[in-house]
């Protein structure tokens, strides 16, 4: 009688320690998070600017090898589909995708597939500028997170949509890409935005191109 009491305390003990969620990669993220929100009221020391793009950056280095180069975190290749958001990348995958891009934002889209695209060849948008943007997306998300894009301001200095949705909400690790190929309308950096199209406004700046003849 007494042994099974004992026993039982022990099987509702180890039920209970079951229930504890180990403190690993969750607890980073919500630190990451933390780092990038708070603000001049909250405890503590304020992190720097520097310290809440380095948490924004980490966060995008977890997808990074998906977004850029559809491989997932092992550095396996992803189906030709998936990530490859950067347009050498996903026409190597994909070698008779055809589609349209905006000569003045440097965006492109693949109508078949709606597929979102950077176009990275020379002169366009470098993978580090596209990191950056990414970055950038991913700091203005976490300080204001909504359903939303973010607006961002490239290097050639055109505001830009983009997109990005934590590993959280996509069951992986998380993504990021351009959401239309237009500038938004009197967006400034930082402000949410809707998807501004998938084809240049403006018609003299719309230029087809054949994943084949890249
Ligand atoms: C195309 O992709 C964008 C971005 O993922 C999405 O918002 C939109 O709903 C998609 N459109 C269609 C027709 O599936
Ligand atoms: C959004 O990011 C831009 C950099 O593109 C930064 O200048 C701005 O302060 C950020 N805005 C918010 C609300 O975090």
């Amino acid at each position: 009688m007494k042994s099974s009491i004992v026993f039982s305390i022990l099987l509702i003990a180890a039920s209970a320690n079951a229930l504890y969620i180990p403190a690993g990669a969750d607890a980073s993220m919500d630190r990451r998070d933390e780092i990038i929100r708070r603000g001049k009221d909250g405890k503590g020391p304020t992190p720097t600017a520097e310290e809440k793009r380095k948490a924004a950056n980490d966060k995008f280095q977890e997808m990074k090898s998906h977004v850029l180069h559809g491989k997932d975190a092992k550095g396996k290749d992803e189906a030709p589909d998936k990530g490859r958001h950067a347009l050498t990348a996903y026409c190597k995958a994909n070698p008779k995708a055809t589609g349209q891009c905006n000569t003045k934002t440097n965006l492109c889209h693949v109508p078949d597939a709606n597929k979102s695209l950077w176009d990275d060849r020379p002169g366009k948008h470098t993978l580090q500028q596209i990191e950056n943007h990414c970055t950038d997306a991913i700091l203005n998300h976490t300080k204001n997170p909504t359903n939303k894009a973010h607006v961002v301001k490239t290097d050639a200095g055109h505001h830009i949509c983009v997109k990005y949705i934590s590993g959280e909400n996509n069951g992986g690790t998380g993504t990021c890409y351009h959401a239309g190929v237009n500038v938004p309308e009197g967006g400034l950096a930082g402000d949410t935005c809707d998807h501004t199209g998938n084809t240049a406004i403006d018609k003299a700046d719309r230029a087809d191109f054949k994943c084949s003849a890249l």
